[in-house]
């Protein structure tokens, strides 16, 4: 069985059997080389088989490779919650994020978020029950049933429909969509209006509204502008709901500041981490929670505890890569040198976003992408049909770098490690695909 995920469509192509990673490339069984474009999936951070989180992982193998997360504990579960908390986004006056709930991958540490939400609620004995989710029109947060019920991309939803726990949809902030001559936070400031409405029409009902700060990853790279969130955190605490951020892909650097979060002076009641959390290299997620909330659930009662636990919670080797990768943060100012790929992806960008199919080109910070049109303009997308996307995908493969598309817009969110000539090799080979990929559509 064939995976099949935000970007499907390539899957038709055949496998690319991969050998080795290292830094920025992954290397075939043929000996091929491939530019990883995409981080694997929005995992990777600092390279493929980084040394340093390589040694980590074999370290802990050596100590301790598995130990149950229920009555028991391990030195870097616990090491990696403190420094977890340590960072995570703050907001002056308002109790900081206080405790960490691991689970083993990022649609996981969605249903922790979703389900611990509902559960305060139902533990506060709040009556009539508050059991719906507010989310965003073409969010995604995962594949398994909760985390679909409060995505709204009809490609991975509509199947699944009638399985699914019944959402409410709030406008998207996504500043592609804003009118002609409206500005990116005149955009978002409308959504927000429409969020207000909405609430007010379900007061009582919701006991948590999730959302991607800043970038609709799934969604076609769609960003928003901060002032969004800002409305958002003050709506959510008018309404005594609370706020999911779901920084599973943006988290850890990729927008440019730690977490995305920041950007707009919010902290989130429940932030839900994995992907880059280990740097790429193994599969984990960390649900961080107030202090509130923990509380909502301290009880002698089996009904009242939150008994959501999954076989490799808070895994060792996870949590010991994930302790590397935050300690390649530090000793390599990674933020920093973020700053300064960024700024060179931009002027990179520039030429691209000229060519006459490019409708759209937008970045936040080490994420660029592209958005295709038949006629350059917003109203005029491709037909499908055309499959422009997979074109440029598999015209990009035959030139070694893995650009994979969603739908028809090319994005660029590559490890930190990327240097100046593979940049080049990417906006190079961006170009040039653009041109292969609508020359005949
Ligand atoms: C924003 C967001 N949330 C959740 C998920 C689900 O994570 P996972 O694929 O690890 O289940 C993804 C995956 O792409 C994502 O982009």
């Amino acid at each position: 069985m064939r995976a099949h995920h935000p970007d499907a469509g390539a899957d038709a192509l055949p496998l690319v059997p991969v050998a080795s990673g290292d830094g920025a490339w992954l290397v075939g069984q043929d000996g091929r080389k491939y530019l990883d474009a995409v981080s694997s999936w929005w995992v990777n951070l600092h390279g493929h088989a980084e040394p340093r989180i390589a040694e980590a992982v074999a370290r802990q193998a050596r100590t301790l490779e598995q130990v149950i997360l229920a009555g028991f504990s391990h030195p870097a579960a616990v090491e990696l919650a403190e420094r977890l908390l340590a960072i995570a986004p703050r907001e002056a006056g308002r109790d900081p994020l206080a405790k960490v709930f691991y689970a083993d991958n990022g649609s996981a540490g969605i249903e922790v978020a979703l389900k611990m939400a509902f559960h305060w609620f139902r533990n506060r004995g709040d009556e009539p029950r508050r059991t719906k989710f507010v989310a965003l029109h073409n969010g995604y947060h995962g594949e398994t049933i909760g985390a679909l019920s409060v995505g709204d991309i009809p490609l991975y939803r509509r199947v699944y429909a009638p399985l699914l726990v019944e959402s409410i949809f709030a406008p998207t902030p996504d500043a592609y969509l804003a009118r002609d001559g409206q500005s990116a936070q005149a955009c978002a400031e409308e959504a927000a209006d429409a969020l207000a409405h909405l609430l007010d029409e379900h007061a009582g009902e919701i006991c948590a509204l999730v959302l991607e700060p800043l970038l609709q990853c799934a969604g076609g790279m769609r960003m928003h502008h901060p002032a969004y969130l800002r409305r958002v955190r003050e709506l959510c605490d008018v309404h005594g709901i609370f706020l999911i951020a779901d920084e599973i892909a943006v988290g850890f650097g990729r927008t440019g500041t730690m977490f995305a979060c920041e950007q707009a002076g919010i902290q989130p009641d429940l932030l839900c981490l994995s992907k880059g959390l280990t740097g790429g290299f193994l599969p984990l997620a960390a649900v961080l929670a107030t202090q509130a909330i923990y509380d909502g659930f301290v009880d002698a009662s089996r009904e009242r505890a939150f008994l959501h636990s999954h076989s490799y919670t808070g895994n060792p080797l996870a949590c010991a890569a994930a302790l590397a990768s935050l300690g390649i943060f530090e000793s390599d100012d990674i933020l920093s040198r973020n700053q300064a790929t960024a700024a060179k992806m931009a002027t990179l960008a520039k030429t691209i976003g000229s060519h006459r199919h490019v409708a759209d080109t937008r970045q936040t910070g080490m994420v660029v992408a592209f958005e295709l049109t038949r006629d350059g303009d917003r109203g005029t997308p491709f037909d499908p049909a055309q499959r422009v996307g997979l074109r440029a995908y598999r015209a990009a493969l035959e030139r070694g770098v893995l650009l994979r598309p969603l739908g028809d817009v090319l994005y660029w969110m590559p490890p930190y490690c990327i240097d100046d000539a593979q940049l080049q090799l990417l906006a190079d080979t961006t170009a040039a695909v653009i041109e292969d990929a609508t020359a005949c559509a």
